[in-house]
């Protein structure tokens, strides 16, 4: 079992940095690509070091090494998540404007009809990315914000990244326990 996890320029980068240390605990592997602003993003939000995020994954591969397997619909997958999304990833999956390798992925994963979830941090949205938004949509993918619930009354910062974290394992149907389901006694 093996994700695809792409990480964007979008603030909100410790959403990806949990699912990578998740994935790593419930033994799924993990293809990691990163964007250059979101190992960026890591020094300016977090007190990770971009090499250490990286170690989190089963593999890293380059943005720009187009000849990687996960520029190839060929590639097995339970699927790819990118988080966080920024609203420029999503312009360019929108598109099909592939000109990185995590544009690509994603590509890849809506042709070949593989899950791919987005989710994106930015607030408010204008016109443009809502369409873009819809588009994806409709040509298959989930469109999951980063907008944790408060129904299991988080009590750190950690449960609010938990709740986004397991949302998006809800969507691959990976069994976790990082939130707390409504009204469900079975755990
Ligand atoms: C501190 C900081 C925070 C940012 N937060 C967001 C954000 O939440 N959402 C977003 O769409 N872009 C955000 N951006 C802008 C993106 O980083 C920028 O559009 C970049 O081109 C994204 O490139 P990438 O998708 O290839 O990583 C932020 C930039 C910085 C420096």
């Amino acid at each position: 079992m093996r994700l695809i996890v792409g990480l964007s320029g979008a603030s909100g980068i410790q959403y990806g940095i949990r699912m990578l240390e998740v994935l790593r605990e419930l033994g799924i592997e993990s293809d990691l690509i990163m964007t250059d602003v979101a190992g960026m993003m890591v020094e300016l939000e977090t007190s990770w070091k971009e090499n250490e995020v990286a170690a989190l994954a089963t593999r890293r591969h380059d943005n720009f090494d187009f000849a990687s397997a996960l520029a190839s619909g060929g590639f097995r997958s339970l699927g790819m998540v990118v988080l966080p999304c920024s609203m420029k990833t999503i312009a360019g999956i929108a598109c099909g404007f592939s000109d990185n390798l995590l544009l690509r992925a994603a590509d890849c994963t809506l042709k070949e009809r593989r899950p791919l979830v987005l989710v994106p941090r930015e607030t408010p949205l204008n016109a443009i990315q809502l369409r873009n938004m819809l588009t994806l949509a409709e040509a298959g993918a989930t469109i999951l914000p980063a907008a944790p619930g408060f129904y299991h009354r988080p009590q750190e910062i950690g449960h609010l990244v938990d709740h986004i974290v397991g949302k998006t394992l809800d969507i691959f149907g990976i069994e976790h326990h990082l939130y707390a389901r409504w009204k469900d006694e079975s755990g």
